[in-house]
């Protein structure tokens, strides 16, 4: 039963996480190009700097850590995480108690697009997380890869694996959106004002109702 509920969590965590992520991130790179450009000026940068792909390359890929950081706030691919509690608890300045074995859910998405933390929080703006910003956010509110001691074991690794992705790809090929066709067959992108729509029959992780872009070679 354990050898099957960590062969479950590592297939979970290990592909449907970071694919989703990266679904997401393609879909808001293609709709800021500004964003695209600036992430590949940068990989051309460290590039230069370090000759080939590295750890240490990766890690001085600055603006991108930025960027996928305000994708898993708008997309975490876990929406919520659940704690079941193992002795009552009273919540302390109110009169709640948690019984003992009660499941509580931590709305992860909802703390992550509430105005009170992230202002214009529908947004797709990687500046909110530059070094002086970030540490204006308050704690315990952006949580993609949980909390505590049952925090996510993958997150270096993902971060790496969506990073070499990202470099490999911005590269070599430029994302731009799908477009569409009007009834008197001419071509146009549709406005977005709000966050990509995410396809609420997708089992167990956030994914993107359409993942469409189009991909053009630089
Ligand atoms: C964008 C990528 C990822 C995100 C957003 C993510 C998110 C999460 C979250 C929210 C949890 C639950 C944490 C909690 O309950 O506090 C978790 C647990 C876990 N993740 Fe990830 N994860 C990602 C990638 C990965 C990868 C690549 C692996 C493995 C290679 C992985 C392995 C695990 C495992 C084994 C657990 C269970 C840890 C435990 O229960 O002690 N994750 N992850």
């Amino acid at each position: 039963m354990i050898i099957a509920a960590n062969a479950f969590i590592i297939f979970l965590g290990g592909y449907e996480t970071t694919s989703s992520t990266l679904a997401f991130l393609f879909l808001e790179l293609a709709a800021h190009q500004d964003v695209q450009e600036k992430m590949r000026d940068e990989i051309k940068e460290v590039y230069q700097k370090y000759g080939k792909m590295s750890y240490e390359m990766l890690q001085d890929l600055t603006y991108m850590d930025m960027v996928i950081q305000e994708i898993l706030r708008l997309y975490p691919p876990f929406p919520t995480i659940q704690r079941m509690c193992t002795k009552d608890y009273h919540i302390p300045g109110t009169d709640v108690v948690l019984e003992k074995d009660t499941i509580v859910v931590f709305p992860t998405l909802g703390l992550h697009r509430d105005e009170q933390y992230f202002p214009d929080a529908d947004s797709f703006r990687p500046c909110r997380w530059s070094a002086g910003a970030e540490a204006a956010i308050k704690a315990g509110v952006y949580s993609p890869f949980g909390d505590g001691p049952r925090y996510c074991v993958g997150k270096r690794f993902a971060l790496n694996q969506m990073k070499c992705c990202l470099v490999e790809l911005l590269s070599h090929v430029r994302l731009t959106p799908v477009s569409k066709v009007d009834e008197f067959g001419r071509t146009f992108v549709e406005p977005r004002m709000k966050p990509f729509e995410v396809n609420s029959r997708a089992p167990m992780t956030l994914h993107p109702a359409d993942s469409r872009v189009t991909i053009t070679l630089l």
